[in-house]
């Protein structure tokens, strides 16, 4: 199925001509707007990875030579994220299976006692891995201010005891898309002694991001985020705890040396350096293609990649300002910097209902719920947030006449077209002003459309 359509982004996608069937049984192209969970792939990094296949080869175990050239190739990867992140002289790129794996690696690397700040506003992946870990975490109150941010984590660390420390921060969060004070955070960290680890989930595909620059001792992020979903993340920085910690998975690659002792037991000596953490054989595609969309980025310069999305941006934020029953969710002001990521309610909508109805009748996919930050949608929508009695999908309020307790997110990028944004502007409005044109059914949990009857 081929379909011609005029794709006026700064980089080409895939997905741009996958038509989906709406209820009323017609095809429309499909419009991603769901971009914070995961991208749609570059075209560069599908030509790229497709020109790799037939040279293949294990990476770091065989004499061939394909595993020589997929070696190589590997290692390139390797050096790429390093010039694509601006890191040190001595800094380390592992490759892990995403950001979520990242930070559960660091969380098992910091040395005992390793005290851990972290804003209540944080994604899940960079809230939990820590106290899951066995170490002590100080949860601060959602800020409202870049500076408020600031002052809360200045005195929570003039209280925290001696010992190691480390803040986690995200660099654009996932549900206002609004971006953090990352260097400020860091160099009050810093002040304190406190080393810290940006979580570039949502920031990456975004913003050229400069380890030395920002001064974070450590940064994760996913391929799948960033136009090249073959199941590798990067965990990038410090070499020093990495190496002293014990590996993030036993087994072949993580060893240098492995003798069977007289007494019966085994001894290892373990790598230092990327090796240590990556045991197992190595997702060379993965991180290929993470090396190839960190090229094309790039290559197409995030001057004009921001300048295009802050304009995409600005187009969606006038629409939404135009419809009163649209309240967007913010922790910092509706003039906060922001990456391309909206999260917001509907008067008298169930966003689960909303967004199936989006999807239905408009063939715009967009994602609902809690957005694994179940704490920060919660402080979003307990602040004005209108009541809505839910009539279709999860999560039900226990009470009827209770607040539905979620929320509808856009996001989008690089390969985003104008007209992705005006299709769901006018959907929202339509919607918001006629209702939705079919019914919806609660399955599983889930809203999705009955097509059995029309509304
Ligand atoms: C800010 C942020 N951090 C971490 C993650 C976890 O990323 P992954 O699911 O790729 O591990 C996400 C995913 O949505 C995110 O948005």
């Amino acid at each position: 199925m081929s379909v011609a359509i005029e794709i006026c982004a700064p980089l080409a996608v895939l997905g741009h001509d996958v038509q989906v069937p709406l209820a009323s049984g017609a095809k429309v192209g499909y419009a991603a707007l769901d971009y914070a969970a995961s991208s749609p792939a570059l075209q560069r990094v599908w030509d790229d990875v497709a020109a790799y296949v037939p040279y293949y080869g294990s990476v770091h175990r065989g004499a061939g030579y394909l595993s020589q050239l997929s070696t190589d190739l590997f290692e390139q990867s390797r050096r790429t994220v390093a010039e694509f992140l601006g890191l040190r002289e001595g800094d380390q790129v592992v490759f892990t299976r995403a950001t979520t794996d990242s930070l559960n690696l660091l969380a098992g690397a910091v040395p005992a006692g390793t005290r851990v700040f972290a804003f209540e506003t944080e994604h899940h992946a960079s809230l939990l891995p820590w106290a899951h870990a066995g170490l002590s975490v100080t949860y601060l109150r959602a800020p409202r201010s870049h500076a408020e941010a600031v002052a809360a984590l200045d005195a929570a660390l003039a209280e925290a005891p001696e010992g190691p420390k480390l803040l986690c921060v995200t660099g654009a969060s996932n549900v206002t898309g609004e971006l953090w004070p990352v260097a400020e955070l860091t160099a009050t960290a810093h002040r304190h002694g406190a080393r810290v680890v940006l979580d570039a989930a949502q920031l990456a595909p975004h913003h050229r991001v400069s380890v030395a620059e920002l001064d974070v001792d450590w940064i994760a992020f996913s391929g799948h985020k960033i136009y090249a979903p073959f199941g590798a993340g990067v965990l990038a920085g410090r070499a020093d705890w990495l190496d002293a910690a014990e590996p993030y998975l036993a087994g072949g690659g993580a060893t240098r040396t492995v003798a069977r002792e007289t007494d019966g037991s085994v001894a290892v000596a373990w790598h230092t350096g990327p090796a240590r953490h990556e045991a197992g054989s190595p997702n060379v595609i993965g991180a290929y293609a993470i090396a190839s969309a960190c090229r094309a980025l790039s290559e197409a310069g995030f001057d004009a990649l921001e300048t295009r999305e802050q304009a995409l941006i600005a187009r969606l934020k006038a629409g939404l300002a135009e419809i009163p029953q649209v309240k967007v969710l913010s922790l910092f002001g509706a003039d906060a910097a922001r990456v391309g990521v909206l999260s917001f309610v509907v008067q008298g909508w169930n966003s689960s209902h909303f967004s199936a109805a989006l999807s239905a009748e408009y063939g715009i996919g967009v994602r609902d719920g809690l957005f694994c930050a179940h704490p920060l949608v919660r402080t979003l929508l307990s602040d004005d947030a209108p009541a809505v009695v839910s009539t279709c999908g999860a999560p039900e309020p226990s009470l009827p006449g209770e607040r539905s307790l979620n929320a509808i997110r856009v996001s989008f990028g690089a390969g985003t077209p104008d007209e992705h944004i005006d299709r769901f502007l006018t959907a929202v409005r339509e919607l918001v002003t006629d209702g939705a044109a079919w019914n919806y059914r609660n399955e599983g949990g889930r809203c999705v459309v009955d097509t059995r009857r029309e509304g």
